[in-house]
């Protein structure tokens, strides 16, 4: 098994191709993907997908690009999305004050309002953090009772903050970033994070990993990212494979079919 935990298949870059695109995934070996809502359209989009596609699973949430962009029902809107059995996960939800595109205050609140619903609805958290550690971390640590499982999806902190948030119950996801060659402190942290709590993604169609680095990203290349744990590791590829795979179905409560 394959599994991408973070993709955008959504995205417009793939409003020409996305059947093919999925069609190519299938062909590669990728055996299921979580499609990652973003703002209100994208999420149900993602909800759409996992509808209409069997490798493709979805969650649901607003991310901190678009946290002052949303009106006040919507978190009833994204708990009735939830009920759709392929919603598998609230986010991608945190804190982003590399590009603040929506103010610190409100980026906070929507975060905090959609770790609340999460629990309430009793789903894992995607965790999307750039250049917010300490917040992040403040907002995890002080919420930790509403916290059932959630993954730092495309980790970026260091091996210390990653030991900090398995202790929370959180997964760390790796994307392309690891393989960039000045990657050290990503390389640290993928050496030293155990196996059984490393999870996979693409974040496509952003992040393509080398030797790809500048054309547009896709589920299928997930594989490098594992190739790249792998060496880091000391590992074969199917053993980092199978298990990112089987914790991400963990994670997610996915069944994995065998
Ligand atoms: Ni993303």
């Amino acid at each position: 098994m394959i599994i991408d935990s973070h993709a955008h298949l959504d995205d417009k870059r793939f409003d020409d191709d996305r059947d093919r695109v999925i069609e190519k995934c299938i062909e590669d070996g990728i055996t299921h993907i979580i499609n990652a809502g973003a703002d209100m359209a994208s999420s149900k989009k993602a909800v759409e997908l996992a509808d209409n596609n069997d490798i493709i699973y979805a969650s649901v949430g607003i991310h901190p690009h678009d946290a002052g962009r949303v009106g006040n029902d919507y978190l009833d809107t994204l708990a009735l999305w939830a009920r759709h059995p392929k919603v598998v996960a609230i986010g991608e939800i945190g804190l982003d004050y590399y590009r603040d595109l929506s103010p610190r205050d409100v980026q906070r609140k929507r975060f905090i309002e959609q770790i609340k619903l999460a629990h309430e609805l009793d789903m894992p958290i995607i965790v999307h953090d750039r250049d917010a550690h300490g917040d992040t971390m403040d907002i995890l640590k002080s919420h930790r009772d509403y916290i059932k499982a959630g993954v730092m999806h495309c980790f970026s902190g260091s091996l210390e903050m990653a030991k900090e948030c398995i202790k929370l119950g959180f997964y760390i996801s790796f994307a392309g970033p690891v393989t960039f060659t000045n990657a050290r402190k990503l390389v640290d942290a993928a050496y030293g994070v155990p196996l059984d709590k490393i999870l996979v993604e693409t974040d496509c169609p952003y992040l393509t990993p080398q030797p790809h680095r500048g054309k547009r990203n896709y589920p299928g290349y997930v594989k490098l990212v594992i190739d790249r744990i792998a060496r880091i590791k000391g590992m074969e590829f199917e053993e980092v494979a199978d298990a990112t795979a089987k914790n991400a179905l963990d994670l997610f409560g996915i069944d994995g079919g065998e």
